[in-house]
């Protein structure tokens, strides 16, 4: 096996013995195998098949891709990219891995540190030094301040001798991973203040507001319990209660909205659509390198529409890049291939691909061309009705398929249109490349016919107001700048929404953002706007909200509006602070409780103090916006006890997403950002919950988590009091001032 870092290009080569070992799946021999990679298997953050890497594709040919694995670390280590000697064992080595994965996912923390003491115990005296114990935290990636550990090691040490024999490890690790919060939880719920029967445990489950069947009660104690005698007696002990609390089945994300659980039958104007600005950029548009690796990524991330700039290249082939600037440029054939390839991995539903064309009608030729014959019968050619529809299609319809967004030559008129003025430096006329002056005024000459033929339902026209675009074919779309949009939601947000009942509409990042920062998709989704292209390769709170808006229906892309939207008469008004549709308030009670195995901030400081703090964010129409703090906590970041309790008043909590933050307090600068997860207000469960927490470039923290109750009450108050926003006031403690 030849493998080959990113970056380095090191080559390493794997004896075809120790290959062959990875048959047996999850042997301990392929755990040896990772730790030659010095990559343990808890790095991981998933592993694919197919080549992601451009070098390695462009050396190998597309025939070897099959044959290639990408396994892709948490972090910000690079990724790795291998080859195999055959497609057959490049699926032998994404099992295996993906099923050594799931199982230290299965493992507590407990079973972890158990799979350590070799390796710590370096003297073989049977017993750890500090130091040793320090070396062994440190391979589990548990992150501990100094102090505190030298403070439990002490107090485990009763022999004082500077070491911890068999049992004094055993009480340290029990000590270490000590949940008093989740202790104090089973005692509240056990009868006899030992065990849960299924009764005592139904009952829990009932507060939490989950099914709360005996058989359920029964299938988690099969689950979750280890004690083969409660399991035997259908008894839950400490120990497997608190393996249910960390399990995914009980995150605060709805497990079933993790997948397809929307009705995917109404038009695609019915959806939000996740979509990427710039993709081909992979730092800012200024500098930034084009390349195809971006759009890998993006689609992915269960992104369905992307965005190619289209230019004339050398040779007759065009190219992608951004115009006028100084990124480089990639070829279009080439970007097609990857999509071809890439398109429906992560998500079934149509792909909608966005081209901005600056191309010479002979270049656009060659772009139809390419279009044609790499995308075969994934390329949406004829309408799938023979008549015109007086409704887009359905994701369901499209499936599969992929749609060119363009200008379209309509036949029986002319094309040329003075409002083409209007469009945006970021929605250039179609056939700039090709435009002649005549009597010093633009005419738009036209475009090419075998381009336009590829445009179906996705046909770009200049918008010409609401009035005029009421009229129109629900397949004529329009691009609006960002801060065209935001004109358009506050100055007649509910013409706005009644347009995107029916017709697409795209928004952009504004010209101006040259460090290709984003905009708040939030404000575009608020008027019904589906797609809302980010640039992707940008991370911070607007991907956070969009990895958040797209985190349900299975990640694939499609997230269905709320019905209030989708009449094409609605009055929903985003700006409306009194009610009407889609007002339904509900009081959000949210007590953050505890964190477990914070991270230290990314910025490379000296001292490994966190001083970590929660934010609580509601990210929605106007009135909602909402944000409210924790005190912090000095000098823990293992085990963090916060207890504060915040009320938020969510008046349209379809459109709502929750945001959790977590920040480094510090004195000196600005607060460092340490993890954040984010999910829309209708996913979110109540009752007793952990909330996983992700990097800034969406990468899983694992096992850090924020430990916090939930409780959703609808509120009945009187039409006065849901005129205002709620109160921005909480208690004192929980709402320490930054400096
Ligand atoms: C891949 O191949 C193309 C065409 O041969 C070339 O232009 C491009 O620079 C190559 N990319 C890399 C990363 O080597
Ligand atoms: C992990 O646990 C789940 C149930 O929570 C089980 O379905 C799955 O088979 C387990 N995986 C491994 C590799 O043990
Ligand atoms: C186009 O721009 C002109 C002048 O800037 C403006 O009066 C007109 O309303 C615009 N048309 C549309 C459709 O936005
Ligand atoms: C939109 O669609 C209609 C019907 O197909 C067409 O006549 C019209 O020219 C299109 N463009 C605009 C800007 O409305
Ligand atoms: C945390 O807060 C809850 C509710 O406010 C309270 O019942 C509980 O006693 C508190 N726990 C601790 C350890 O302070
Ligand atoms: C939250 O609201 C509930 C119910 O209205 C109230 O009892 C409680 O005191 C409020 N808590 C806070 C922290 O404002």
């Amino acid at each position: 096996m030849l493998c080959q870092s990113c970056e380095l290009h090191t080559v390493l080569h794997v004896t075809s013995k120790v290959g062959r070992a990875s048959k047996k799946e999850t042997s301990l021999t392929e755990v040896l195998i990772l730790l030659c990679f010095s990559v343990s298997v808890m790095e991981v953050e998933c592993v694919r098949q197919g080549c992601q890497l451009e070098a390695l594709r462009n050396k190998t040919g597309s025939e070897l891709t099959n044959r290639c694995l990408t396994v892709v670390f948490k972090g910000p280590r690079k990724t790795l990219d291998l080859l195999c000697q055959s497609e057959e064992e490049a699926q032998q080595w994404a099992r295996g891995i993906q099923t050594l994965q799931d199982r230290v996912d299965n493992m507590t923390n407990k079973e972890k540190l158990d799979q350590y003491p070799f390796h710590a115990d370096e003297n073989h005296d049977d017993k750890m030094s500090y130091e040793e114990v320090q070396r062994l935290l440190c391979m589990i990636n548990v992150d501990l301040s100094d102090q505190y550990a030298r403070n439990l090691f002490q107090k485990c040490d009763r022999s004082a001798d500077g070491r911890l024999d068999h049992d004094e490890i055993e009480v340290f690790c029990k000590e270490l991973l000590r949940r008093p919060e989740l202790d104090s939880i089973f005692l509240q719920h056990s009868a006899n203040g030992c065990v849960l029967s299924t009764v005592d445990l139904r009952d829990f489950l009932k507060e939490q507001g989950e099914d709360f069947s005996v058989t359920h009660a029964q299938s988690l104690i099969l689950t979750y319990e280890l004690n083969e005698w409660a399991k035997k007696n259908q008894l839950m002990t400490p120990n497997g209660f608190t393996r249910y609390m960390l399990s995914k089945q009980n995150c605060v994300f709805d497990p079933d909205h993790a997948r397809v659980y929307q009705d995917m039958t109404r038009p695609l104007a019915h959806y939000f659509i996740s979509s990427s600005h710039n993709t081909y950029l992979t730092k800012d548009q200024w500098m930034g390198e084009s390349g195809t690796d971006p759009y890998i990524r993006a689609l992915s991330h269960g992104c369905r529409c992307v965005e190619l700039d289209c230019w004339n290249g050398d040779a007759g082939e065009p190219v992608i890049y951004h115009g006028h600037t100084l990124t480089s440029k990639v070829p279009f054939v080439e970007v097609i291939k990857t999509i071809n390839e890439y398109a429906f991995k992560a998500s079934p539903y149509p792909l909608i691909l966005s081209l901005e064309n600056h191309c010479s009608l002979e270049q656009q030729a060659v772009m139809a061309q390419h279009l044609r014959s790499i995308l075969g019968d994934k390329l949406l050619l004829r309408p799938l009705c023979s008549e015109e529809s007086k409704y887009l299609p359905s994701p369901e319809d499209l499936k599969g398929k992929i749609l060119v967004k363009g200008k379209k030559e309509e036949s029986e008129e002319c094309s040329s249109s003075s409002s083409d003025h209007n469009s945006s430096d970021d929605e250039p006329n179609v056939a700039e490349g090709g435009s002649k002056k005549k009597n010093g005024k633009k005419v738009v000459s036209k475009l090419s016919p075998e381009l336009s033929e590829l445009v179906v339902y996705t046909r770009s026209v200049p918008f010409q107001g609401f009035e005029q675009a009421a009229k129109s074919s629900p397949f004529n779309m329009s691009s609006f700048s960002e801060t065209k949009a935001l004109k358009l939601v506050r100055d007649s947000g509910v013409l706005f929404v009644r347009h995107n009942s029916h017709q697409l509409s795209r928004i952009y990042p504004s010209g101006q953002r040259l460090r290709s920062s984003n905009y708040n998709p939030q404000q575009m989704w608020n008027a019904g706007c589906q797609i809302v292209a980010l640039n992707f390769q940008t991370p911070g709170e607007q991907m956070d909200l969009n990895q958040g808006r797209f985190l349900q229906n299975g990640l694939c892309g499609y997230v269905l509006k709320p019905l209030f939207m989708c009449h094409p008469d609605t009055t929903f008004n985003p700006e409306n602070t009194g009610g009407g549709p889609g007002h339904r308030p509900v009081l959000l009670n949210i007590r953050i409780i505890s964190a477990q195995q914070l991270p230290k901030p990314e910025c490379d400081k000296p001292s490994s103090i966190v001083d970590p703090r929660v934010w609580v964010e509601i990210h929605g129409v106007p009135i909602d916006n909402n944000k409210k703090n924790t005190h912090y906590i000095e000098n823990n970041g293992f085990n963090p006890r916060w207890n504060c309790t915040f009320n938020f008043t969510v008046h349209v909590p379809d459109l709502a997403l929750v945001r959790f933050m977590v920040e480094d307090h510090d004195f000196t600068s600005s607060n460092d950002f340490l993890g954040q997860y984010t999910l829309p207000f209708t996913s979110m469960r109540s009752g007793y919950r952990h909330v996983p927490l992700f990097k800034m470039d969406g990468s899983c923290l694992s096992p850090s988590a924020l430990f916090i109750h939930v409780k959703l009450s609808p509120c009945y108050s009187g039409p006065s009091k849901s005129m205002a926003p709620s109160p921005r006031r909480s208690p004192a403690k929980c709402q320490t001032k930054r400096p």
